[in-house]
């Protein structure tokens, strides 16, 4: 059988089918990872990974027989697309299937953190509804809402805000405004103009685009939220920004490096955290499962893959 390498775990079902078809190697159960690598290296023709866990080139290296990366997600910044291309690697995502999860997931922590219902949630558990005066939340319906990447996803979330009546402004590096929604063509001035900035852009530009500038412009009523990638954003620059009142608060699925979050956050009450989990949800992950085997077997039967990507 052939043998593939898990970087992380997969649901259930697709893992069955995984064992089922090939033999799997768990990276992330490996106790001595450099024995582990010297052992099974070699044999490794095909890599299961996700979007934000990619492949490094440092792992690639010792992968001399992969023919290909099935990525489960969209992301490929966490992989040298150059790099696999010049090795002859197939690298493979799975586009369309998660941007309702993710857009869903942006309106969930735009909500949550507007309506600030973690803390209201706390109250009712803590026992003092009724003893203490209820602090009032922001509305969410009529505001202005700025989308950084006009991408699948950011079109789901602005459908989605038009059923709250938001307006829709947005900037993107890639599309041209055709969209009719508001494009403003500078990020700093799209945030001067946005309630709320959301971050649904790829992050193939390598740097953070949401600066300590870009914050004071979103300003001490506007909020953040970030179903992107973490190192949009510069995370020192935001947390302080938190801290000190130069944003009213954030909504954070992703995370510079994850999966460590900066402590300072965990203290914060305007603040809602999540674990890069986006696309979790069953029906969804199971879909991508399902493209991830597909291309597994289209690869090593040299038949057209879905989802490939190219440069
Ligand atoms: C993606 O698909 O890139 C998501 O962020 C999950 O990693």
């Amino acid at each position: 059988m052939i043998d593939i390498l898990l970087t992380q775990p997969a649901p259930a079902a697709i893992d069955a089918r995984l064992q089922a078809s090939y033999t799997v190697h768990r990276l992330y159960e490996a106790a001595d990872r450099e024995a582990f690598l010297d052992d099974v290296g070699p044999r490794i023709r095909g890599v299961v990974t996700g979007g934000a866990k990619g492949l490094s080139n440092a792992l690639m290296d010792r992968l001399p027989a992969l023919e290909i990366i099935a990525i489960s997600g969209i992301g490929t910044d966490a992989v040298d697309l150059v790099q696999a291309r010049r090795r002859g690697v197939h690298v493979t995502t799975t586009p369309g299937v998660l941007t309702d999860d993710v857009a869903d997931m942006a309106m969930g922590l735009l909500i949550m953190t507007l309506r600030d219902l973690a803390s209201g949630d706390r109250l009712v558990r803590a026992g003092r509804w009724g003893s203490v005066a209820q602090p009032l939340a922001r509305k969410v319906s009529d505001i202005h809402l700025g989308i950084v990447g006009l991408g699948r996803v950011g079109h789901a979330i602005a459908r989605r805000a038009l059923s709250f009546n938001m307006t829709v402004h947005y900037t993107d590096l890639h599309e041209q405004p055709t969209s009719g929604y508001c494009f403003v063509p500078e990020l700093i001035g799209l945030a001067r103009c946005s309630d709320v900035l959301v971050l649904a852009a790829s992050a193939d530009q390598g740097q953070a685009i949401v600066t300590e500038e870009v914050l004071q412009a979103l300003g001490p009523d506007g909020y953040l939220i970030n179903v992107a990638r973490g190192k949009l954003v510069d995370e020192p620059a935001l947390v302080a920004a938190l801290a000190n009142g130069t944003i009213a608060g954030a909504g954070l699925d992703v995370f510079a490096d994850e999966p460590h979050v900066p402590e300072a956050l965990f203290g914060m009450d305007n603040v809602v955290l999540q674990p890069h989990r986006a696309s979790a949800t069953e029906q969804t992950r199971l879909t991508m499962g399902e493209i991830v085997l597909k291309n597994l077997q289209a690869c090593f039967s040299r038949a057209p893959l879905l989802g490939a990507v190219t440069i």
